[in-house]
């Protein structure tokens, strides 16, 4: 009888959290260090509103929504170390995706079941050799359950404001940051509050509170928890790395 090869399960490190905790720039930073690709999830959110705003269809068009999820004409070119340029049927978005506009319109299209089932299968395609680091809301929970290694990043409501104006800042995009604070807290309500697939750690996620940690210190504690130092047993309390199971997202009032 010939014998019967083992399926190759690729690897998979989620990084899910809210907006401004950071978690962008740890999962480029870790896939780098790894050597393995790289799916930010939430850019594909961005570009479907992008595309919906494009081809004039409304946010609560959930049929035509889907359709435009299943045929996206969307290309993510990888660079070693720096997020991916992204074109859009044929148009550079890389930068236009990031505006705070784009990521409200993307927590709207985002809450529609059938947008997330129809880029399901977009998402698993990112699963190549040698493994794959991915960030976004459910890529724990949903899209890649069987995650080995699971991470849920926290910060304060203040901290991520900060983080996101210093971001926008760079890219040369002007916000106020009272007007910021305020999409933060909407975005985050729609994105817990939601029916399918909402913002929350799974249940075997580690948490790392990083307020006070620098994204190199936030990547040294995943690889720290990679090589086998669980974080219930191997840090003290006070190194900010706790499992999730009391955990709130982290949401203002
Ligand atoms: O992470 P980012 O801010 O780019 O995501 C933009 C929006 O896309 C989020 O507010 C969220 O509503 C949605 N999103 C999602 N599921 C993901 C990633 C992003 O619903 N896995």
């Amino acid at each position: 009888m010939p014998q019967q090869r083992e399926p190759v399960i690729i690897p998979v490190i989620t990084i899910d959290g809210a907006s401004g905790t950071g978690k962008g720039t740890v999962s480029q930073l870790l896939a780098k260090h790894l050597g393995w690709n790289f799916l930010d999830s939430g850019a594909l959110y961005r570009v479907l509103a992008l595309a919906a705003e494009k081809h004039q269809v409304a946010l609560s068009n959930e049929k035509a929504l889907e359709a435009l999820a299943e045929y996206l004409n969307v290309q993510f070119i990888a660079h070693q170390g720096a997020f991916p340029t992204v074109i859009l049927e044929g148009e550079d978005v890389t930068d236009t995706i990031r505006t705070e506009k784009v990521g409200n319109e993307a927590s709207i299209v985002g809450a529609l079941p059938a947008v997330r089932t129809a880029l399901l299968d977009r998402q698993r395609a990112f699963r190549e050799v040698p493994g794959l680091v991915t960030d976004g809301r459910d890529m724990g929970t949903v899209v890649f359950p069987d995650a080995e290694h699971k991470f849920f990043l926290l910060a304060s409501p203040e901290v991520r404001a900060e983080r996101r104006l210093k971001q926008l800042m760079e890219k040369g995009i002007s916000v106020n940051l009272a007007d910021l604070i305020n999409e933060l807290r909407l975005r985050d309500k729609r994105d817990q509050e939601r029916s399918v697939a909402p913002l929350k750690p799974a249940d075997d996620a580690v948490c790392i509170h990083t307020d006070n940690l620098t994204v190199e210190q936030v990547v040294e504690r995943i690889l720290l928890s990679l090589e086998g130092n669980d974080g219930k047993k191997s840090f003290p309390a006070t190194t900010h790395l706790t499992t999730c199971e009391f955990v709130q997202v982290g949401v203002a009032e």
